[in-house]
């Protein structure tokens, strides 16, 4: 049986996450335990291709919480005028914040982690699950154990590609994601291709022609809706 993370270090390391910076120091981001394994598997049942998020011995949602800040203004009378885009945009950007210190915070103890955005393609059922008010959205869930075998560094793209000087630097695009194509293949070459059946079998699988597959399919289209459905503005 998969070794237990315990429950305090389990808090610890939610207390590191949660100290993280946070725009204008507002603290818009919460963190869920979910401690019911039932529930845990409920989560993992809607998500039938990602095994490892049954067998996680600590599963938790990384919130992004636009609820305060208007909490706030009621409880102290004052006007609330910026009930818009910005407001979510902030929030899921120290959520971001809090979930990156997390991965940061686990890594150094030993344990292992993955981050599930998936858990946002049910997020009318996962929302209802974990009976979250209006304004509060799931960003990501995260799995957390020990792990039993070391990870890797995935190389990620070129300097060239991602670090711009002074401005904005377009050119090369194309030349720049061969190149990487190329470098992680050497490096370690995908086990196998997304979609054959509807792509066939490319003689050369890079990252570029993955995640062209992968987009090539409608991926959560209905979260907008879900979002101003928890009474975000978006506009
Ligand atoms: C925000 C975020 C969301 C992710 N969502 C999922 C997910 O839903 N399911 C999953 O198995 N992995 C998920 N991952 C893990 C990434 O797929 C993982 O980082 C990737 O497989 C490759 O590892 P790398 O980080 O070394 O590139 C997520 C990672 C991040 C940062």
């Amino acid at each position: 049986m998969a070794r237990v993370v315990e429950a305090r270090l389990l808090r610890l390391l939610c207390a590191c996450a949660l100290s993280a910076p946070s725009k204008s120091d507002l603290q818009q981001a919460d963190i869920l335990i979910v401690h019911d394994k039932a529930k845990q598997r409920s989560i993992a049942a809607l998500i039938a291709d990602m095994p490892w998020i049954a067998d996680a011995p600590a599963f938790l949602v990384f919130l992004a919480n636009g609820r305060r800040l208007p909490h706030l203004a009621r409880l102290r009378q004052k006007p609330f005028p910026n009930d818009h885009l910005d407001l979510f945009f902030n929030a899921v950007v120290d959520t971001a914040i809090v979930l990156a210190t997390f991965m940061r915070a686990a890594a150094a103890v030993g344990l292992g982690y993955c981050p599930i955005s998936a858990i946002r393609d049910h997020a009318h059922i996962v929302s209802e699950m974990l009976a979250l008010p209006e304004r509060v959205v799931p960003v990501a869930g995260m799995c957390v154990g020990w792990p039993a075998e070391p990870g890797h560094i995935t190389p990620r793209l070129g300097l060239d590609a991602t670090l711009h000087e002074d401005r904005y630097a377009a050119g090369e695009v194309t030349r720049h994601i061969d190149d990487y194509d190329r470098r992680r293949h050497a490096r370690r070459a995908y086990a196998r291709q997304r979609s054959p059946e509807r792509w066939g079998n490319a003689s050369f699988y890079g990252w570029s022609e993955d995640k062209a597959r992968q987009y090539a399919e409608p991926l959560r289209t209905g979260f907008g809706a879900f979002v101003r459905a928890k009474s975000f503005r978006l506009d």
